[in-house]
């Protein structure tokens, strides 16, 4: 794998004559975990298509792309927000889509090994609409870990678990990706104050950063530093316009 690269964005996004987002200025970090917060609607989602290469609606005046200014085509793996699972397809199939898609060879150990880890190696042969919303989920999460990609962009990847599978998930992903560039998007403060190396919060007025703990990530959710941030956050967005 190529060593991940730095995302840096400068400019506003507009679909047709409606601005979605900007004028803003982000940047998430080389090889580190970088969460971002913002209300609904506020252009999230939007801006990791466009780092997916899949704005095509979206106009964007300004630059964004790869610290080290190679593209960044075949760099990125993107977890959409919504599972976009094909519903035809088991959940083996499903997790290696993107090796099938692409004609490359199925790494079909790795992908139940991926699947073990995140708990579904019982399910591996059903269909997504055999699984709960959780289990979608999940399956969603192997596809990414599948493409084993520098740069990963998640869109509130792990909203629809439940407190326990939510905490399991972050710490595996944490571990999965870590040294990789990882850009995730949460509405959850405590999410971000465990997993966040780099925390952002976007805003109707641009992009500001939170100061997270200096303990390694992921963070003990209990510990006093952690929640201390987690409150901070939910304050900063409180007190947002
Ligand atoms: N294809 C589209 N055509 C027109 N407007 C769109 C399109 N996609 C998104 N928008 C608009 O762009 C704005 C930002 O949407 P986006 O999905 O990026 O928000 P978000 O911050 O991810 O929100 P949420 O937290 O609810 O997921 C919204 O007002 C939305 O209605
Ligand atoms: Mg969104």
């Amino acid at each position: 794998m190529t060593p991940p690269p730095a995302l840096h964005l400068s400019g506003q996004a507009k679909i047709g004559d409606t601005p979605i987002f900007g004028p803003l200025v982000m940047e998430a970090p080389a090889g580190q975990w970088t969460c971002l917060l913002g209300p609904s609607g506020v252009g999230k989602s939007t801006l990791l298509r466009l780092f997916a290469g899949l704005g095509d609606e979206v106009t964007f005046e300004g630059t964004f792309g790869a610290g080290d200014g190679a593209p960044l085509e075949g760099r990125v793996a993107l977890m959409a927000q919504g599972d976009l699972l094909m519903p035809w397809l088991d959940v083996t199939a499903n997790v290696t889509l993107g090796a099938r898609l692409r004609g490359a060879e199925v790494a079909r150990d790795r992908a139940l090994g991926i699947l073990d880890w995140v708990g579904l190696s019982d399910h591996a042969a059903k269909r997504p609409d055999e699984l709960s919303g959780g289990q979608r989920q999940r399956v969603a999460l192997a596809r990414t870990l599948m493409e084993d990609r520098p740069v990963v962009l998640l869109d509130e990847p792990f909203s629809a678990l439940d407190a326990r599978s939510r905490a399991r998930m972050q710490d595996l992903s944490a571990e999965l990706l870590a040294g990789r560039t990882v850009l995730h998007v949460t509405h959850d403060v405590a999410e971000a104050a465990r997993l966040g190396q780099v925390v952002l919060v976007m805003t109707g007025d641009g992009m500001s950063m939170a100061e997270p703990p200096c303990a390694q990530v992921p963070r003990t959710y209990d510990a006093p530093g952690t929640l201390a941030f987690q409150g901070a956050l939910l304050r900063q967005l409180m007190e947002a316009q």
